[in-house]
């Protein structure tokens, strides 16, 4: 049994032990706050995205940081999963991006609206959120055949984050299409072309999107699925 005064002695020592361990985190947190939550980086842009990204209630579908509803994916760190051009031609037309299976809503935004939407997005993903969102445990690849030994590390840019979203090449990217590797087989450089400017045109009914790409981006992935390996 204690006797009344130690018990007094415990009871005032507990209490200013914990009394300053919690003034010293409540510090720490208050010194860490500004740098984990990167609020440095809060451009008019960012808040302008902020702003349509509540005025249409994205969140009525997705998640942000955890928080709001779960039909769509979680979009912390979309920006690093999919690239700018990926979602700036998704958000344009979602159907693009998931064929015949679209749920997203198409919004009619203007291109500025899509940059703040994204530079908002892009600055979420940059919250220290101690390692919040954990990879998802990704479904092993699908197994392709590799011909010829392209390596998508040899892609252009504009391939890495358009094409793979539906491709595979050397065994790495999506599988709604169907793998690059041997397309010298059937097309050449002209052919090419005209089916990434307008797969429609070509094959009506088709799959395969009409993707916003420049003559410079054509050039690049035709002489990367046609002549680089
Ligand atoms: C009615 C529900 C709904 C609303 C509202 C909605 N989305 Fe989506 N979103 C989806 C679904 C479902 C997907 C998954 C792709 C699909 O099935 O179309 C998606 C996918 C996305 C993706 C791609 C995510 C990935 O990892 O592939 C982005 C980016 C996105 N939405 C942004 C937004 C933004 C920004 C808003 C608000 C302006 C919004 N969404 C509002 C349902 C919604
Ligand atoms: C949203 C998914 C999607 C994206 C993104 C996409 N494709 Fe496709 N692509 C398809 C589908 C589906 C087909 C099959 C179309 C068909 O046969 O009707 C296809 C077919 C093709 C073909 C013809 C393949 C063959 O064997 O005849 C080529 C070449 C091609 N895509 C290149 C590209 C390139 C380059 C990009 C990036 C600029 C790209 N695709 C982006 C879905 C996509």
């Amino acid at each position: 049994m204690l006797s009344k005064s130690a018990a007094r002695a415990f009871f005032i020592g507990g209490t200013l032990l914990t009394g300053v361990a919690f003034a010293a985190l409540t510090v720490h947190t208050h010194q860490t706050v500004p740098e984990q939550s990167n609020e440095a980086n809060l451009t008019p842009a960012v808040e302008r995205g902020h702003g349509i990204w509540t005025d249409e209630n994205c969140m009525g579908c997705h998640t942000l940081l955890g928080e709001g509803a779960y039909y769509a994916p979680e979009l912390t760190k979309v920006v690093e999963r999919r690239g700018k051009l990926w979602i700036k031609t998704f958000i344009k037309d979602p159907e693009a991006m998931f064929p015949g299976r679209r749920r997203m809503v198409k919004y009619d935004f203007t291109d500025a609206q899509i940059d703040d939407l994204i530079a908002f997005l892009e600055w979420v993903g940059n919250i220290d959120a101690n390692g919040f969102p954990a990879d998802p445990p990704y479904a092993p690849a699908p197994q392709a055949v590799i011909v010829g030994g392209r390596s998508l590390d040899n892609a252009p840019e504009v391939f890495k984050s358009l094409c793979t979203a539906c491709h595979m090449v050397g065994g790495k990217g999506g599988n709604v299409g169907p793998p690059l590797d041997d397309i010298s087989a059937r097309y050449d450089a002209a052919s090419l072309d005209a089916w990434l400017v307008d797969p429609q045109a070509i094959k009506p009914g088709t799959a395969m999107p009409k993707l916003p790409l420049t003559p410079e981006h054509r050039k690049a992935i035709s002489t990367f699925l046609l002549e680089t390996r």
